[in-house]
């Protein structure tokens, strides 16, 4: 795997994020690269948040939310965001419920019922969830690939931490002043309580470290890798991203130039197509001149199965991947 970054430290990378336009290829390539790692002997764990369940075709596994062995040193797991968001959304519901009164209860669960579908919140789950995720590694896995999400909402996933981080903070500091006045007024009173740490407040914290973890380690174990198309709108997203990257500071490995036509000079159509198509390229490698290039031949068909996948990761993996 190529390593054109520099990470601060030395660690291994062991966290593989895809991210890019809908349907230049990320799934597909994700899925390649888990194969070649897993066959490099590496326990890999493939993750998607694909909601065509295109892995489980991929791979030909019958996949769910948990880790499901796909092959030798290959698991892979499906999310589903949905589901995700609920289950997150359930679990402040219960938090909340400890720390407020029951008179508010009610407009407490109509708000969360709202928040259910507020945009962010599948974000902030799926982000929950990927920090978890992340704590496998190296236990359980050597390696950790992420088919994420299209690249907008990927990137909001990427800047959560810091973010969240610091909101996590606030509200710990504010919950520790409320239950210190609290403590304060019982002993005025002379309510005698052993000393008993706030769930919620528990609970905040651990989410806290969690989250700042994951930052530390996407910032030293991982590599983000744009998969891109020799296309206008591609081009600009992946400018788009890589600017955004950097404040994220997750490193920006190759960029996969997938779906590249083979030159047919029969053709006048596909000359044509090829010749704009070498335009793209040459744009392509003077904006991103800092970043390697891996290019990826269009196939005649769609990868489809472990067949075309396998073909498709041995080409990868050739001295002159294309
Ligand atoms: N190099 C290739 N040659 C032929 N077909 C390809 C190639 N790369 C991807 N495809 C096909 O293009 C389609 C989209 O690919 P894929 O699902 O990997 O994209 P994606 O970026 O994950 O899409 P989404 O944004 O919807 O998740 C699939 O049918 C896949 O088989
Ligand atoms: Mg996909």
């Amino acid at each position: 795997m190529a390593h054109d970054h520099a990470h601060h430290h030395d660690l291994p990378t062991r966290f593989y994020l895809f991210g890019g336009k809908g349907g230049v290829g990320k799934t597909t390539l994700a899925a390649a690269n888990a194969l070649r790692l897993a066959a490099a002997g590496e326990r890999t764990l493939l993750v998607s948040t694909d909601p065509a369940h295109s892995v489980s075709d991929l791979l030909e596994a019958r996949l769910g939310a948990e880790p499901t062995a796909a092959g030798e040193n290959l698991w892979a797991m499906e999310i589903d965001p949905q589901a995700d968001a609920q289950a997150y959304v359930e679990g402040i519901r219960e938090d909340a419920q400890a720390a407020v009164s029951k008179a508010v209860l009610p407009a407490l669960d109509r708000h969360l019922k709202l928040a259910v579908q507020a945009p962010g919140t599948a974000e902030s789950a799926l982000f929950d969830r990927f920090t978890r995720i992340m704590e496998w590694c190296p236990q359980r896995f050597d390696r950790i690939v992420f088919d994420t999400a299209p690249s907008g909402h990927t990137l909001r996933l990427l800047t959560l931490p810091s973010m969240l981080g610091a909101w996590v903070e606030g509200l710990q500091a504010q919950r520790a002043k409320v239950n210190k006045l609290q403590g304060m007024w019982r002993s005025m009173a002379g309510v005698r309580e052993p000393e008993r740490e706030d769930r919620v407040l528990t609970r905040l914290r651990q989410r806290a470290e969690r989250f700042a973890q994951a930052r530390h380690r996407l910032h030293d174990e991982s590599v983000f890798h744009p998969v891109l198309q020799a296309e206008r709108l591609p081009i600009e997203e992946t400018a788009r991203v890589i600017e955004q990257l950097r404040d994220t500071h997750i490193p920006v490995g190759a960029l996969y130039v997938n779906r590249l036509w083979p030159a047919d000079e029969s053709s006048a159509f596909v000359t044509e197509r090829v010749a704009q198509q070498n335009e793209y390229l040459a744009e392509i490698r003077e904006r991103f001149a800092r970043h390697e290039l891996i290019e990826v031949a269009q196939s005649a068909r769609d990868i489809v199965g472990r067949a075309q996948l396998d073909a498709l990761a041995a080409r990868l993996s050739a001295p002159s991947a294309g």
